[in-house]
């Protein structure tokens, strides 16, 4: 409420004592959306065109609406106690310039909801101005892992998780030399911390040759992180060998006991492919 009845009052002070240009300024903010590390500590600034003197200035920083005080400096000194409560403890305010019309405000530990507009209002005894301007807020996260299932007879079904990713970043798979291929399956959600796990399958051909990776995109940043699988790494026999030198042996007693041995090395095969493979494309 009190940023508000200040600013009647200044509105009222400014329309009845000042003449036109005398004591007034312009706020000049961030002209570009800041951005800002998850963790990390961004720092942003406001000046006063012209530059004048802006000590005895009161100077707001805030978010949407008046009374979402980041920081709020005055009279010479810092005033905690109308802060915000998720900004306590976080925000510093820099005035080394301020004879000059230039204050910034450091904040720490930037987390996914400082992202947004925040405004910065300056207010002299006789005139105010703002400006606005946006934080984007962004964090790469961890190297995608692929992990791989059988899926039906001829299938496997392969599943990228990675994790720690704001905003949320974009997933594709994409075949060596092909198209990009459609997911069967994908989830984003946002864990504890405010940041984006994601989770995609695609399912393959067994017996295709091909390369797949799975491509994870922060788009602020045009970073991304990638793993690569072999599809042709996951060969039966490699899972198997001593199965189908005993299964050699069987073949010149019986033909029959030969295909008997095969199948049931394949089907043990199937259970032990998920642990290798999660191993094996380990970056
Ligand atoms: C104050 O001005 C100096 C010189 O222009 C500059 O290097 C410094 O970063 C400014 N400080 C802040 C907090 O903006």
């Amino acid at each position: 409420m009190q940023p508000f009845c200040v600013s009647i009052r200044t509105l009222l002070l400014s329309v009845l004592l000042s003449r036109p240009g005398e004591g007034q300024f312009q706020v000049i903010g961030p002209r570009e959306p800041v951005v800002a590390f998850v963790g990390e500590e961004v720092v942003v600034s406001c000046h006063l065109n012209p530059s004048i003197d802006a000590q005895n200035m009161e100077v707001r920083w805030y978010r949407n609406d008046p009374s979402g005080l980041v920081h709020y400096y005055g009279t010479s000194q810092d005033h905690m106690d109308q802060q915000m409560p998720e900004y306590q403890g976080r925000t510093k305010f820099l005035k080394e310039n301020i004879t000059k019309g230039l204050v910034a405000l450091r904040i720490h530990h930037i987390r996914p909801s400082d992202e947004g507009e925040y405004v910065c209002f300056f207010e002299s005894s006789t005139f105010y101005n703002k400006a606005q301007f946006k934080v984007l807020v962004t964090v790469s996260g961890t190297a995608p892992h692929i992990h791989i299932e059988p899926g039906n007879r001829m299938d496997m079904k392969m599943t990228c998780t990675s994790t720690g990713w704001y905003p949320e970043p974009e997933v594709q798979w994409r075949e060596l030399q092909g198209p990009h291929l459609a997911p069967a399956f994908e989830t984003k959600k946002i864990e504890e911390n405010g940041l984006f796990h994601v989770e995609s399958s695609i399912t393959a051909d067994k017996n295709s040759r091909a390369d797949v990776s799975c491509v994870i995109r922060n788009l602020i940043l045009s970073v991304e992180k990638e793993v690569h699988v072999s599809v042709a790494d996951t060969l039966f026999p490699e899972d198997c060998p001593w199965a189908v030198g005993f299964a050699v042996f069987l073949s010149l007693l019986a033909f029959g006991a030969t295909i008997s041995v095969l199948f049931v090395c394949t089907r043990k095969a199937k259970g032990s492919l998920k642990k290798k493979h999660g191993e094996l494309v380990y970056f």
